[in-house]
């Protein structure tokens, strides 16, 4: 075994909090739900029964209506904001009240992969919490078969540029004052700024107010946007689902629909004009106009269409693909989701881009491969030089060297 292998066990095991696993020390003290399946994905490299109890302990928060929060505070942290009083969750577990991008079933798929006879009861038990999560987004998510956010927390890319043009329409007067804690753990070069927190936090004042009745949300949120993470995600989960469905002797028909659906709705987020799939907000029709990491999802989805802007994207920066087109005005290389490289998201495209035997495919990996072991695991990068940013010693960036970076080296 490597160093960095090493490594990258001893980050999963040091943010192991006993059953669920923090994305990191500090500054996210709780369980992350998309962050949370990628540590399962990590564990089922070296410990498969730990990967399984960690999405156990995700579902075990699921919500009367199928809905997954994004958070679950399982045990008080101040050093967090914000916790659950401010969230007002309503299910079995103190929690958010919004969700974040349905990755949990490909890569419960990848853990039931590496054991597939020891693994059947654990899946058989998960197969239909999965299937009522994914239900609720076609319940309640839909925008021209197009899954929609209500808080941009829901994409995981909390302030990429995507947003702004939604962002801008919400005014948040009377939010009150509040302290945040992010920027005591973290630079906050590195941080979204004052302006889109006072409109997250309005968001969450907003969702409780209205009691995380997604009906009065449909009505009354004036932020709702189509997004690509969403759509892509949920269409790949949906795939997945249905493979194991089969395995696992299941009706396939609602899930085949669903697929249908999405299939098509994802052909809703593709801006002739930018020649990239695009966030479309759904209130006023209006495009994002941006290519983001979350556009090269579409192979993911088992779609494509992107291969011109890839290969421009690839040869602007050294490691992989930002979160923002570095030739746009908005590029910021180190705060957050307007510009950084995120290995989660690598791994994503590039499983992808793999499916597919696509000639960028092996470029992806390999550039992530160098990024982590030049800078090391830390919770993003900047696209130019790959210096590390944010929060270090993270669990997804290790869980994505273990079970996909260094895969067949070392
Ligand atoms: N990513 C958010 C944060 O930075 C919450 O999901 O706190």
């Amino acid at each position: 075994m490597n160093d960095l292998n090493a490594e990258a066990e001893a980050i999963l095991r040091r943010n192991d909090r006993g059953g669920y696993t923090v994305p990191t020390e500090g500054l996210y003290p709780y369980q992350w739900n998309w962050d949370s399946a990628f540590a399962a994905m990590g564990f089922a490299q070296f410990d498969v029964p730990r990967a399984w109890e960690e999405l156990h302990t995700l579902f075990s928060g699921q919500w009367d209506d199928g809905m997954v929060p994004h958070i679950l505070f399982h045990r008080p942290d101040p050093g967090y904001f914000p916790g659950p009083d401010v969230w007002g969750g309503r299910g079995p577990v103190a929690s958010s009240g919004i969700t974040q991008p349905p990755i949990a079933a490909t890569m419960a798929r990848l853990v039931w992969e590496k054991d597939l006879a020891a693994g059947k009861v654990a899946m058989a038990n998960l197969f239909p919490k999965l299937k009522r999560w994914h239900a609720w987004f076609m319940d309640w998510r839909l925008d021209r078969d197009a899954v929609c956010i209500t808080h941009p927390w829901e994409a995981g890319r909390d302030n990429a540029p995507d947003w702004d043009g939604a962002m801008a329409g919400i005014d948040p007067a009377g939010v009150g004052e509040y302290q945040r804690r992010d920027t005591s753990h973290v630079d906050s070069a590195m941080r979204p700024t004052k302006y889109d927190y006072d409109r997250y936090v309005w968001l969450v004042q907003q969702g409780r107010r209205l009691e995380w009745d997604q009906a009065k949300l449909l009505e009354e949120n004036p932020f709702r946007v189509a997004d690509p993470t969403m759509t892509f995600t949920l269409l790949r989960a949906n795939r997945d689902l249905a493979a194991m469905g089969r395995e696992l002797g299941e009706d396939l028909g609602e899930i085949e629909e669903w697929i249908a659906r999405l299939e098509a709705g994802a052909e809703t987020l593709w801006n002739p004009t930018l020649e990239s799939y695009d966030a479309r907000d759904a209130r006023s029709g209006a495009w994002a106009g941006c290519v983001s990491n979350a556009s090269f999802l579409c192979w993911y989805a088992g779609l494509d269409g992107m291969s011109a802007q890839l290969d421009r994207i690839l040869n602007l920066t050294p490691y992989g693909i930002p979160s923002h087109d570095p030739s746009s005005p908005k590029f910021d290389g180190k705060r957050y989701w307007r510009g950084p490289i995120w290995g989660v998201m690598n791994m994503l495209i590039g499983l992808g881009l793999e499916d597919v035997n696509h000639p960028q495919a092996g470029r992806v990996r390999q550039t992530t491969h160098d990024l982590i072991t030049e800078h090391g695991f830390a919770e993003y990068f900047d696209p130019r030089d790959g210096s590390p940013a944010g929060g270090m010693s993270f669990t997804w960036t290790a869980a994505v060297w273990l079970g996909w970076a260094n895969r067949g080296a070392g």
